[in-house]
């Protein structure tokens, strides 16, 4: 390929913090390599509307601790049809963009390996969802803000469930994963955690419950993810009235607020090195990868493999949390 010089930028999927801070590092590392660059507003809907705008150095100037995604962002239904990602081609070629960089999740890789098949146009992605449900990369950008935000509200509920000696359930996002919802768990202190990864035995987490009551210990915080097998927090609570048992139960969904919030240092960490690198591996002729970060390296990870293979959680670590309520 020849020497790239317009790079178009989207943020596609659910937002995460840190999108900014990843954009800013794309929009200043493409200027250093004499390389314009155009940020596509709404993700891949605006690729079909042709929503592209000029990004200059201080058009991404103030941006590196804010929340959300100031390209805004979509999930495009058309860009899954053959017809829209065709009129999505010719608008990258009418704003004479030789490449493109998507910041999202999963879908967004799948849509991007697709359109990569059908129309030989260079890709690049970058790990940008709070769910950290990426293969090829340790952590996701996002993730640790997410973790940030959960325990900071778990650790408010708790005064609460203390004081008033109740059971909270505390419904965390992640869509089919439980990456948040353990990680977060086991930061926070949780009694117990349930994730879609491992069949949740309720009769079990009520006898664990009344074994803590027997010993005096009168609240207690259960984190779930909300795509687990025994159903979301609301559902769970009701499940556990059938095993009787005086418990005073409560619920809380936390919801879209694990989405903003300013980005954490890591966060900012990450987006940035992989917003420097996703150009680095444009230069390099690099097609139809990811950017992601393992053991603290830079790697390539191809979409291919990004998309089929499913990152484990590490289920030891459901032990640890037992461990420490024991
Ligand atoms: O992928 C990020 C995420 O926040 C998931 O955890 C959640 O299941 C989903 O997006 C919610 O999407 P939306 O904001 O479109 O309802």
């Amino acid at each position: 390929m020849g020497k790239i010089k317009k790079i178009a930028v989207l943020t596609s999927g659910g937002d995460a913090p840190g999108m900014n801070a990843a954009l800013r590092a794309i929009v200043r590392k493409s200027i250093n390599e004499n390389i314009k660059v155009m940020g596509v507003l709404r993700g891949y809907e605006g690729l079909i509307n042709n929503e592209f705008i000029p990004l200059s150095s201080k058009s991404v100037g103030n941006i590196i601790q804010r929340g959300g995604t100031i390209l805004k962002t979509a999930r495009s239904e058309r860009f899954r049809t053959k017809e829209g990602r065709k009129i999505a081609y010719e608008n990258l070629l009418k704003n004479k963009c030789d490449a493109l960089i998507v910041i999202g999740g999963d879908g967004t890789f799948t849509g991007a390996r697709i359109f990569i098949e059908e129309h030989n146009f260079p890709i690049v992605g970058i790990p940008g969802t709070i769910d950290n449900d990426l293969y090829g990369t340790d952590m996701t950008i996002g993730f640790d803000t997410a973790l940030n935000t959960v325990i900071e509200a778990v650790d408010k509920i708790r005064d609460t469930a203390a004081s008033h000696e109740r059971i909270f359930f505390i419904e965390v996002m992640g869509r089919d994963a439980g990456f948040i919802a353990l990680r977060s768990g086991i930061a926070c202190g949780a009694e117990a955690v349930l994730v879609p990864e491992v069949h949740s035995d309720l009769e079990g987490l009520h006898k664990r419950l009344t074994s803590y009551m027997a010993r005096k210990k009168t609240s207690s915080i259960i984190l779930v993810a909300e795509g687990d097998d025994a159903g979301g927090a609301f559902q769970i609570k009701e499940e556990m009235k059938k095993f009787g048992g005086e418990f005073d139960m409560k619920v809380t969904v936390l919801g879209h607020i694990q989405r903003g919030g300013s980005p954490t240092a890591y966060d900012r960490y990450i987006a940035s090195r992989l917003g420097v690198s996703a150009v680095d591996a444009l230069l390099d002729d690099q097609r139809s990868i990811m950017v992601g970060i393992i053991n603290r390296k830079v790697v390539n990870v191809p979409f291919n493999q990004t998309i089929k293979h499913h990152k484990e959680l590490d289920q030891e670590l459901l032990s640890v949390v037992d461990i420490l309520n024991s």
